[in-house]
């Protein structure tokens, strides 16, 4: 243990929280570059009654980093000082760094959606079906609209999906419009079943899954989600939410540190 009254503290916070890999990753980063003495990863479960409190401990304690995971992505927009252009334009902030006292707002989620995706295929003339319209949505959404893709949303909360549809100029449907998501060459599930306590679930019937699609979990845990395991049976192609957790980690490890990124060390825990 290399921790002094010198190292900078960043945390995640989440509701559930104790599943994350975070921990593990960034403190695996900071090993590989020796910088364990300056910097500490750590994981905090608050609740959404909480959130305004735990910013209030942010500035009181000089926390240096926020890697912000559902329910928070959204509400914590309304405490910060400032988020950049594209955390505005999603709407939704999972990582905040402590700039000398103002607390500043990034997404890097949707480099993880895009990363893994642009490793297997080129998004442009693709249909890309996103499941779910929170956070995680609003960032895979922003990602397929820098490529020339089109893209359907499909939310168990209709107007949720109008709305994010309306502004990444997407086409938005019931989550139970199954014959619709089967239709896409791409499908991503953004919505919290396959985690705890939907951990045995799936946001799509196994049937719907066919070989030419490529499906993508953002969810993930210790072992592979319902869906990702269907998407194998049925001879989909999968990416795994621990893709999506390694690369906007990697994006956010840059932000917190400064420093480049040790990929190989990070991706080494995840698998
Ligand atoms: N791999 C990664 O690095 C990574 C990064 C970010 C997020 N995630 C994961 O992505 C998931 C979503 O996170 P988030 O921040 O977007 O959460 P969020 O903002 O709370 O959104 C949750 C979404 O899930 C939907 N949902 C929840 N339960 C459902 C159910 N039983 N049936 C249908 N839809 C349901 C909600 O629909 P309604 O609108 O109808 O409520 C909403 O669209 C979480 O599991 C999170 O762990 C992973």
């Amino acid at each position: 243990m290399r921790i002094t009254a010198k190292t900078k503290i960043c945390m995640i916070i989440g509701d559930p929280v104790e599943h994350s890999l975070s921990p593990q990753m960034h403190n695996a980063g900071y090993v590989a570059l020796n910088i364990d003495n300056h910097y500490v990863y750590i994981a905090c479960h608050v609740e959404v009654k909480d959130l305004k409190d735990f910013i209030k401990g942010i500035r009181a304690m000089n926390i240096h980093g926020v890697t912000c995971t559902i329910p928070h992505k959204i509400a914590v927009i309304s405490y910060l000082d400032k988020i950049d252009e594209v955390a505005e334009k999603i709407g939704a902030v999972n990582t905040i760094v402590n700039e000398n006292g103002k607390l500043i707002g990034y997404n890097t989620d949707w480099i993880g959606i895009l990363t893994p995706l642009e490793n297997i295929t080129s998004l442009e003339g693709k249909t890309v079906a996103i499941l779910g319209a929170g956070g995680a949505a609003r960032a895979a959404a922003y990602a397929v609209s820098t490529k020339k893709a089109n893209l359907t949303i499909f939310n168990r909360t209709l107007e949720k999906a109008e709305k994010l549809a309306e502004d990444f100029d997407a086409k938005a449907y019931s989550i139970d419009a199954r014959d619709r998501i089967q239709q896409a060459d791409i499908i991503i599930n953004t919505t919290a079943i396959g985690l705890h306590p939907q951990k045995n679930e799936t946001p799509l019937p196994k049937d719907f899954i066919k070989k030419k699609h490529i499906v993508f979990d953002v969810v993930y845990g210790k072992h592979q989600t319902q869906f990702i395991k269907d998407a194998k049976t049925q001879g989909a192609q999968t990416i795994s939410g621990k893709d999506m957790l390694l690369y906007q980690g990697l994006a956010q490890f840059k932000l917190f540190t400064g420093y480049d990124v040790p990929a190989e060390a990070m991706a080494r825990v995840l698998i």
